[in-house]
């Protein structure tokens, strides 16, 4: 194995030359490419398989670097930088001119953060003062490096798995210590309009409102509701993060219950957070979770991998409590019960067995 600082050396190259390398953040792998590059950000739209019109975000190597990418920064953007990075804050900001339409999908704002991972900041670093990419502007666009509309990886092995020779590179960073996106805040509406929270993650709305002396806003996207208003925001479209098994949620009380009542010649498997009082006969895999928010969401994405492998007709997951804490923990299993080809608790609580004739949704 070759010396990390050469690795990052090969990583810089390529990245140079317009190929893609994947890498780990705190949150999770991101699949990046010179984000002053249009032709390197097409691949990474084509290694993914997501419509060009869905923005990326850059990761820079400090916050010294905004200027290259936003205009019009507000106040309360360089008190969130201060306070939140290098983590997991993604900031929307006013694009700056000669940005590239290619990485915002054509929209005027721009997703910017500096990931809190010794390794991404190495390979920024490194990018940046090798010349930093086309014209300068010492961007990595780095989307999840899954598949459009899967679950994100956590480990260098799912990267592979996901995406095989599309990507020339993979720094293997372990495990991610967050294991679920960032936190997208949206602060391009003006100074008159409040901070709006895009998708929920590490950095709550408590946290930035210690910041900011306000809560921001949380945008709720049901699907169909007011979508045409709001970004694009791939993570939150409605069919996201999935399996490709059918995936349902339950409350804690259900789950022993409904896992009985499957089994008639078909099997399951259960993520819990909650001690089951005896492990149900369908079950192929029960996999249970820290019942902690932070630990749980640092597992949670391999766990669904682990589940999704069991080969069972249906994965089953204890509903989380309905807690700010859990807000984006809650938010993932959500789309992924919508993305397995979701289907109303409700009725799957009359009629657990109907779940099992639910249509698989691969892709959104
Ligand atoms: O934690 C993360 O954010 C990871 C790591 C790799 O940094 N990245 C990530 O990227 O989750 P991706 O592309 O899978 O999700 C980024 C989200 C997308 O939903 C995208 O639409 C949104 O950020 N985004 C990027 N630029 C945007 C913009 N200008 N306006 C609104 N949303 C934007
Ligand atoms: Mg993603």
């Amino acid at each position: 194995m070759l010396p990390e600082a050469a690795v990052i050396d090969r990583a810089v190259v390529l990245l140079q030359a317009g190929e893609l390398v994947a890498f780990p953040t705190e949150t999770v792998y991101g699949l990046g490419a010179d984000a002053a590059n249009p032709a390197a950000v097409r691949r990474i739209f084509a290694a993914k398989g997501r419509p060009a019109d869905h923005p990326l975000i850059v990761h820079l190597p400090a916050d010294g670097y905004l200027d290259n990418w936003a205009s019009d920064i507000p106040r309360q953007a360089w008190e969130l930088t201060e306070a939140f990075w290098p983590g997991p804050l993604t900031l929307i900001l006013k694009r700056a001119r000669g940005v590239p339409s290619a990485v915002t999908g054509g929209q005027e704002t721009i997703g910017l953060r500096v990931p809190a991972h010794p390794q991404a900041l190495a390979l920024l670093r490194a990018f940046a003062e090798a010349g930093g990419g086309l014209g300068g502007l010492c961007g990595v666009a780095a989307p999840s490096a899954n598949r459009f509309g899967r679950i994100s990886p956590t480990e260098a092995a799912h990267v592979r798995a996901e995406l095989g020779d599309a990507v020339r590179l993979i720094l293997d960073g372990g495990r991610c210590g967050v294991g679920i996106e960032s936190t997208i805040l949206d602060l391009s509406r003006g100074a008159a309009a409040a901070p709006r929270i895009l998708r929920p993650g590490a950095v709550t709305p408590e946290r930035i409102a210690s910041v900011l002396g306000r809560l921001p806003e949380i945008a709720s996207q049901p699907p169909g509701a007011d979508a045409a208003a709001l970004p694009r925001v791939p993570g939150a479209l409605a069919a996201h993060y999935a399996p490709l098994t059918p995936l349902r949620l339950l409350p804690a009380a259900e789950l022993a219950h409904l896992a009985e009542a499957v089994t008639a010649g078909q099997s399951c498997a259960l993520l819990c957070h909650s001690r089951l009082p005896a492990t149900p006969a369908a079950a192929l895999l029960v996999r249970q979770l820290p019942a902690e928010p932070a630990r749980y969401a640092r597992e949670l994405y391999a766990a669904l991998r682990e589940l999704d492998e069991a080969s069972a007709d249906l994965i089953l997951v204890e509903e989380v409590p309905a807690t700010a804490a859990w807000a984006a923990v809650r938010d993932r299993l959500r789309r992924a019960a919508r993305g397995a080809g979701g289907q109303d608790l409700k009725q799957l609580s009359s009629n657990p067995s109907s779940a099992l004739s639910a249509p698989r949704c691969d892709e959104e």
